[in-house]
């Protein structure tokens, strides 16, 4: 059981975790996707719940069961999950972002499945929209968690992100890491904020998701 993962951290709180990838269709059979899990975010919704938060959880298509007492809502596409997030959002004290979104969407769905020619095709991808950016806009502002999803320069890159999405922490992973990150069962993080860092060891999703989640409602309510 999870018990042990028990505590009221973050009693009284509400917190809105999105996860999982998103799916861009293509055609009526295809579509561009990523190699997300919903792993990592899933277990950080429900260790937020054991720790007391009334948690609302954001989930692209993945196949895993709701955590016991969260409230999830299905999306599909990052442009539902930007419309989803921007009206969950300003009733969150804390927004934590997993999600792997899709950075571009096919210009136009076809209507019809697209035929195999002779000749490969050429896809009209277009930019998708920063959620975690555009849900930094809102107001009142929600204390922002992000994840950055890296394979080399893991910590700069991640701090880099921090600044750009103008969020207050981001738990930067490494994904090359053997064992870690994508489809695996474990992960290793290290959370960072505007001047200071902590580091949590390579160990399974749900233990990490509970460490991470301590730290993040520490965090959240000593700030200034
Ligand atoms: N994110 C988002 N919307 C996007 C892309 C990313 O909300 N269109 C969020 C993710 O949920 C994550 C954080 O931003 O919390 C970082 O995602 P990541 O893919 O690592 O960063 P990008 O800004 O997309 O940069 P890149 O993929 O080029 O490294
Ligand atoms: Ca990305």
């Amino acid at each position: 059981g999870k018990w042990h993962l028990r505590s009221s951290a973050m009693q009284g709180l509400k917190v809105l975790v999105n996860a999982g990838p998103t799916l861009e269709d293509i055609d009526p059979v295809r579509y561009i996707g990523n190699r997300s899990s919903g792993k990592m975010g899933f277990s950080v919704a429900e260790a937020a719940a054991l720790a007391g938060a009334e948690v609302c959880l954001i989930a692209g298509p993945v196949h895993l069961p709701t955590p016991l007492g969260v409230r999830r809502i299905d999306i599909r596409s990052a442009t539902e999950l930007l419309q989803c997030m921007l009206s969950e959002a300003p009733h969150a004290d804390i927004v934590i972002a997993s999600a792997a979104v899709a950075d571009f969407r096919v210009r136009e769905i076809a209507k019809q499945k697209i035929k195999r020619g002779p000749d490969g095709i050429h896809l009209d991808l277009v930019p998708n929209p920063d959620v975690l950016a555009e849900v930094a806009k809102v107001q009142p502002r929600p204390f922002l968690v992000g994840f950055a999803a890296e394979t080399e320069n893991v910590l700069t890159y991640a701090r880099l992100k921090l600044d750009k999405k103008n969020i207050d922490l981001i738990a930067a992973n490494d994904v090359a890491r053997p064992g870690c990150g994508f489809d695996a069962n474990e992960n290793a993080l290290t959370l960072i904020s505007r001047d200071q860092q902590w580091h949590f060891a390579q160990a399974g999703k749900s233990e990490l998701a509970g460490q991470l989640i301590t730290q993040v409602a520490a965090l959240y309510r000593g700030r200034s």
